[in-house]
C-alpha cells in the first residue's frame, strides 16, 4: 500500500497528473527512511533532512512532524515487511507549465515502502568495487532533490564498469558517493569529508561518526583529496539502504590489500549494535 495525497491505496492504482511538476521539472524533494522491525531509524533526523530541503527549494512542508510521524507509521502497519525503507516525496504539485512557482496550489505528497533486504553476504565478505568520476552536479548537493539525473548517469557508470558506486571528484577533494557518502582510513583514523553544499548529510553518516565518537575511534572531519582517496588504507561507503560497505577495489586497483579491513568491521559490528539497541527500546 502506498500513500498518495490523503488516501493509502495499492501502487497499481496510485495516478499523478502529466502536468505535476515532479514529472515536468523533478520540482521536488525526497526521502528515504529505513525501517527496522516495524520502527522507523532516525525519523526525527530525516524529517528535519526533509524540512531542510523544502526550505533549499522553497516550497512549505505540507504537514507538520508529527502528522508525518502518523503517516510513516500507518504506511509501516499496512506494509508486511518487518524491515522496510520509506520513500517519501514531495513535489510543487500540478500547474500549468511555467519554470516560475504556481500560487495557491497543493504539494504532491507520496510515500511507499518497499521490503528493506539485508546486502548481499559476498559484498559484507569481500566488500565491493567502485569507480571514480568528476562531480558534475549542481552546487546544492544538499538538498535531497528528485531531480537526479546527474546521479543517475553517474551511478549508470559503475554499474557498467561492474561496480557498484561512483566515488566522486570535484577540484582535487572527494564529495561523496553517486548515491552514498564516502568515508576513509588513513593511519588508522577514520576521515570524513565535512558536510557543505557539495554533499548529501547523510543519516547513516551522522550515525558512524557518532559511533566512532562513542566508542573512541581516532577519527576526524576534514577535506580530503583525492591523493589521499587513491593511497587510502580502507575506503568505506555508508547509506540508509546498504549501512556500511568497505571499498576494497578502486578503479580496478586493490584498496589497502585489497579486503575489508579492521575499521569496516569495527564500525559494521558497531552499526549492527546499535540497530539492535533500538529496535528493543
Ligand atoms: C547522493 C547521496 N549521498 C549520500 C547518501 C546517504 O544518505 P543517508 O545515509 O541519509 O541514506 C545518499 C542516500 O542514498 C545519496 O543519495
Amino acid at each position: 500500500m502506498i500513500y498518495l495525497n490523503g488516501d493509502f491505496m495499492p501502487l497499481e492504482e496510485a495516478r499523478i497528473p502529466v502536468l505535476d511538476r515532479g514529472f515536468i521539472f523533478g520540482d521536488g524533494v525526497y526521502e528515504v527512511i529505513p525501517v527496522y522491525s516495524h520502527k522507523p531509524f532516525r525519523l526525527a533526523e530525516h524529517l528535519l533532512r526533509l524540512q531542510h530541503s523544502l526550505d533549499g527549494i522553497r516550497l512549505q512542508n505540507p504537514h507538520s512532524d508529527d502528522e508525518w510521524s502518523r503517516l510513516v507509521e500507518q504506511i509501516i502497519v499496512r506494509n508486511e515487511s518487518d524491515d522496510q525503507y520509506l520513500y517519501l516525496h514531495v513535489t510543487r504539485g500540478v500547474a500549468k507549465r511555467d519554470h516560475a512557482f504556481p500560487k495557491g496550489v497543493m504539494p504532491t505528497v507520496f510515500i511507499m515502502s518497499n521490503p528493506l533486504l539485508a546486502p548481499p553476504r559476498e559484498w559484507l565478505v569481500n566488500g565491493v568495487a567502485a569507480i571514480t568520476a568528476s562531480d558534475n552536479r549542481w552546487l546544492r548537493c544538499d538538498i535531497k532533490a528528485i531531480s537526479l539525473l546527474p546521479n543517475v548517469l553517474l551511478r549508470q557508470m559503475a554499474v557498467d564498469a561492474g561496480a557498484v558506486e561512483t566515488v566522486l571528484l570535484r577540484e582535487g577533494f572527494m564529495t561523496e558517493g553517486a548515491a552514498s557518502n564516502i568515508f576513509m582510513v588513513k593511519n588508522d583514523t577514520l576521515l570524513a569529508p565535512p558536510k557543505n553544499h557539495l554533499m548529501l548529510p547523510g543519516i547513516t553518516y551522522d550515525v558512524v561518526l557518532e559511533l566512532a565518537a562513542a566508542h573512541n575511534v581516532p577519527h576526524e572531519v576534514r577535506a580530503i583529496s583525492e591523493y589521499e582517496v587513491r593511497t587510502a588504507q580502507e575506503l568505506l561507503l555508508t547509506s540508509s539502504t546498504k549501512e556500511i560497505m568497505a571499498i576494497t577495489h578502486l578503479d580496478g586497483k586493490p584498496v589497502g590489500d585489497g579486503k575489508p579491513g579492521s575499521m569496516f568491521a569495527l564500525l559494521h559490528q558497531l552499526y549492527q549494535n546499535y540497530k539492535t539497541t533500538i529496535m528493543r527500546g
